[in-house]
């Protein structure tokens, strides 16, 4: 299984925190946000990690990160996504180095207290489709918000208004080789991204998505609300 770690976007939710750096780059207690995503892979079982990233401090990724090595790895990938073009644009980069293995996607502000390993072993047995980590959350209106029947997921909405169910999409996704044809057919939403969401419908229009439900607490850390909570969620760890 190789890994993917999606930390490119401008950050805009975060300004004046990013207009000198990048979002992943910000601290979480005692680390860079990026390192929490990388570790969790590492955590996971994986070796063989990409880093999609962009901006304007790109190389400030290589400079912190270099090989790998303070997560024992030999080596990391890197790629640039030009612009903001959304989840799946800064995906489908991932292509070349996928080469049709299946792949883990962790978003870069995706910062969590369980060990994903478990979801990684039954995707592996699963063979082909995808699978995705779901939270039952207070505010699923931030997220993307699965629908639930019979133990099954029927439709993932994005930020609904209206949510169908508490369970929010977490930034954890697992593909096969598939998913690169699906972004290829993806046309841009209303705030002008190609969208994850709209590929893990494809999945589950073709009755090929599975879900696991994540143990312990999850946090995105995009807005400096939940910039704050997952620094206090990390720091609680460390001080009682
Ligand atoms: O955190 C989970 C949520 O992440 C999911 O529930 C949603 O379905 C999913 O769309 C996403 O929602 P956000 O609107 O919070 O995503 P955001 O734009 O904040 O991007 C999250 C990460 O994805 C970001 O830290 C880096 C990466 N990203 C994002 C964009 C827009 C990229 O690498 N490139 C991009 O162009």
């Amino acid at each position: 299984m190789k890994g993917v770690v999606l930390a490119g976007g401008l950050g805009t939710r975060l300004h004046p925190l990013t207009k000198v750096t990048n979002k992943h780059l910000l601290p979480i207690y005692n680390k860079p946000m990026i390192y929490y995503p990388i570790e969790t892979l590492v955590k996971g079982g994986i070796r063989e990690i990409l880093v999609v990233t962009g901006g304007e401090n790109a190389g400030d990724f290589l400079r912190l990160l270099g090989n790998g090595r303070m997560f024992g790895l030999e080596h990391i990938h890197y790629t640039y996504q030009e612009g903001e073009g959304g989840i799946a644009e800064a995906l489908g980069l991932a292509r070349h180095f996928a080469d049709n293995e299946p792949i883990t996607v962790i978003l870069g502000d995706n910062i969590i207290e369980d060990d994903i390993s478990g979801a990684i072993r039954e995707f592996e047995k699963q063979g082909s489709g995808a699978r995705i980590m779901l939270k039952e959350v207070p505010d699923p209106e931030r997220f993307g918000v699965a629908e639930l029947v019979d133990g099954k997921i029927v439709s993932i909405e994005e930020k609904p208004a209206q949510p169908k169910s508490r369970y929010a999409v977490t930034g954890i996704y697992m593909y096969d080789g598939k998913v690169f044809e699906f972004i290829d057919g993806l046309e841009p939403s209303a705030r002008n991204e190609l969208e994850i969401t709209d590929v893990n419908n494809l999945y589950i229009r073709d009755n090929a998505m599975t879900f696991t439900m994540l143990k312990g607490w999850w946090t995105d850390a995009g807005t400096f609300e939940s910039l704050y909570r997952a620094n206090r969620l990390v720091a609680e760890q460390y001080i009682q």
